[in-house]
């Protein structure tokens, strides 16, 4: 993670935001993906809408991007209108049949460079039918080895879990993004997590890095969110991303709306955040 980008930039505010990232330079070619996987096994911390948003934001800068929707909840699919219960393929097939091809499976969202392989319930059986299997940890690298070239981005949407399925998207990863609730207990787990990441980069997939944490549902106005960020900034320093993501209703709203925050209300705080979420991804070398 480099910091070489902050000199350049102001921190008018004060609050130790930057001022911003520059606009990403567009694209005249695609690929290959870097793989991100968005975990954290606390549920209800922002994982999915970080995945919509950010995905969304990017496709808006010409990036190509895929969603892997890796929660049998299917939060990811809904979110973005893909209705993944009326499904008979859906990402579970893809895990489960070697000679399939992602391929089939892949859906194109209303926003444009933005798809997503969506997911159902169904995919809660593959944490018990892969554990039998060869290179179980493997499964989804192999489900995505086909499409790489094509996208410039492919972010994996995991459930609240540090199980299979879990270890399978950190071990396809190049990168790891944890959502963090900025409340009182958003620390509690974060040390295991931790621990799983290492495990998994020492003992499978070397590549993998901490690409970093996100500060999200922050509500500058209490003390207590406040102190939340200072501690995290205190314990994570740079692996801490610049940007936070304020708390605010328009989330929800969009969800039930079945959009990403950036169509539905593309003029909200909320959208403008997502948007330098992945300014800064792209500033700090982390996206293409
Ligand atoms: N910044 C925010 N401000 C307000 N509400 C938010 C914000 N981010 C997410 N939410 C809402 O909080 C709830 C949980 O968010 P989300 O589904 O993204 O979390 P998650 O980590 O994916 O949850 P799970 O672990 O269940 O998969 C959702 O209703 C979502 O709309
Ligand atoms: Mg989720």
């Amino acid at each position: 993670m480099s910091d070489a980008h902050q000199p350049t930039l102001i921190d008018a505010s004060g609050d130790g935001q930057v001022a911003d990232f520059p606009e990403p330079a567009p694209l005249d070619s695609h690929g290959p993906a870097r793989i991100i996987a968005m975990c954290n096994q606390k549920g209800g911390v922002g994982k999915t809408t970080t995945t919509i948003n950010l995905g969304a934001a990017l496709a808006e800068y010409g990036r190509r991007v895929l969603i892997v929707d890796f929660d049998p909840q299917g939060a990811a699919s809904a979110g973005l209108g893909v209705n993944a219960n009326e499904l008979d393929r859906t990402i579970y097939s893809v895990l489960m049949e070697p000679r399939s091809d992602v391929r089939e499976i892949i859906h194109e969202t209303a926003i444009d460079n933005l798809d997503i392989v969506p997911a159902n319930i169904d995919l809660s059986a593959a944490e018990v039918t892969l554990v039998t299997e060869v290179a179980r940890e493997q499964a989804l690298t192999r489900v995505l080895r086909p499409v790489l070239d094509d996208y410039d981005l492919i972010l994996v949407d995991c459930q609240p879990s540090l199980g299979l399925l879990t270890v399978n998207a950190l071990t396809a990863a190049h990168g790891v993004m944890i959502p963090l609730e900025a409340e009182f207990f958003a620390l509690r787990g974060v040390a295991l997590l931790m621990e799983t990441i290492d495990k998994v980069s020492e003992r499978i997939n070397p590549r993998l890095e901490l690409d970093g944490i996100l500060v999200t549902m922050y509500d500058g106005r209490t003390l207590h969110a406040r102190e939340v960020l200072e501690r995290v900034r205190e314990g994570f320093g740079e692996r801490v991303f610049d940007t936070i993501i304020n708390r605010t209703i328009k989330f929800p709203d969009a969800t039930i709306a079945t959009e990403p925050i950036t169509s539905y209300a593309p003029t909200h705080p909320g959208a403008h955040a997502y948007r330098r979420l992945a300014r800064e991804l792209v500033a700090r070398g982390d996206v293409a």
